[in-house]
């Protein structure tokens, strides 16, 4: 690391002391932003550790919809989103609108959303859920049939999971996931042949039904570390490497081509983690009367999994 990107860390972490604060941050973030977080992890660990957390400012390196989660799931903190404009396309993908169209045409089924989602879509929700735990929380709902989205990728894998449960799946995706072919992935594997590849479920149909492992982003990190192969195929957004590497530095872990990049992911640098510290900008608030109908199917999903 170099000098100034040193200065800069420490910078940060004295603003993190003086305004009482933790930075959140997620997997896909830029190492150099990991670095300066008191803790790395997946939507679920946010989400939770954003509840949980006795700071009074919560920065959330990552994209909005993690913002907002937190804003709603503590209330009397301070969120703040360092890059505004980072978003994430697919929780896009449905409006509040169109989930209540969807709704009313299929009358007292229950609705899962995906984290990737807006604070208003939760608010029409029945129960969240994020990749580490879909299956388990559309299985928790004891039902024969749910409405699933906005990601009809993560909705199909849930359903090839939980064969009791019919899973009607709104047609969203991630850009970045949804554009892994089969081939890409095969071509990887004669490229290293014996290594094993783990995608996230984001990723298409053939590709989750091809890979060794499914998994969230920090079920990843869990499973490479168990693991006993020395190279690893990686089928989700090129930042988790950085915190791969970290937890099993021996291995070698081996991305797609052309790597797999989020450009919401990576809009946020230390210089803007610095900055919404020490302006106190980027506060993301959620209106009371939706934060308060989106709680409850945010807080059922961090109570599942
Ligand atoms: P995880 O919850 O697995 O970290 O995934 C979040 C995400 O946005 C994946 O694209
Ligand atoms: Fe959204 Fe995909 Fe980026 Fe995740 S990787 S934040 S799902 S666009």
């Amino acid at each position: 690391m170099s000098g100034s990107a040193e200065a800069l860390m420490t910078e940060v972490r004295a603003l993190v002391r003086e305004r009482r604060a933790t930075i959140l941050a997620h997997n896909y973030q830029a190492a150099e932003v990991q670095a300066v977080a008191d803790v790395v992890g997946d939507s679920l660990e946010l989400a939770r550790l954003a509840a949980a957390s006795d700071a009074e400012v919560i920065v959330l390196a990552g994209v909005r919809f993690m913002a907002e989660t937190a804003a709603i799931l503590a209330p009397d903190k301070t969120v703040l989103l360092p890059v505004p404009e980072a978003g994430c396309p697919m929780a896009d993908m449905i409006t509040a609108e169109q989930l209540a169209a969807w709704k009313a045409g299929n009358p007292g089924v229950p609705v899962v959303m995906y984290v990737n989602s807006s604070a208003e879509v939760k608010a029409l929700t029945d129960v969240c859920c994020t990749s580490a735990n879909a299956v388990e929380v559309v299985r928790s709902l004891g039902v024969s049939r749910v409405l699933f989205g906005p990601d009809r990728n993560l909705g199909r894998w849930v359903a090839g999971q939980v064969s009791e449960v019919e899973v009607s799946v709104w047609d969203g995706c991630c850009p970045v996931h949804d554009t892994v072919s089969l081939e890409t992935v095969l071509r990887a594997r004669e490229e290293h042949p014996g290594a094993p590849v783990i995608a996230h479920p984001e990723c298409r149909p053939e590709v989750s039904a091809e890979a060794d492992a499914v998994l969230s982003t920090s079920q990843m990190l869990r499973w490479v570390e168990v693991s006993d192969a020395d190279t690893v195929i990686v089928v989700t957004e090129a930042g988790l490497l950085t915190g791969l590497a970290k937890v099993a530095p021996a291995k070698r872990f081996v991305g797609l081509t052309p790597p797999m990049v989020c450009a919401d992911m990576k809009l946020t640098r230390l210089e803007d983690v610095r900055d919404a510290l020490e302006g106190m900008t980027g506060r993301v608030t959620v209106p009371r009367d939706v934060a308060d109908a989106a709680r409850a199917s945010l807080e059922r999903m961090t109570s599942i999994g």
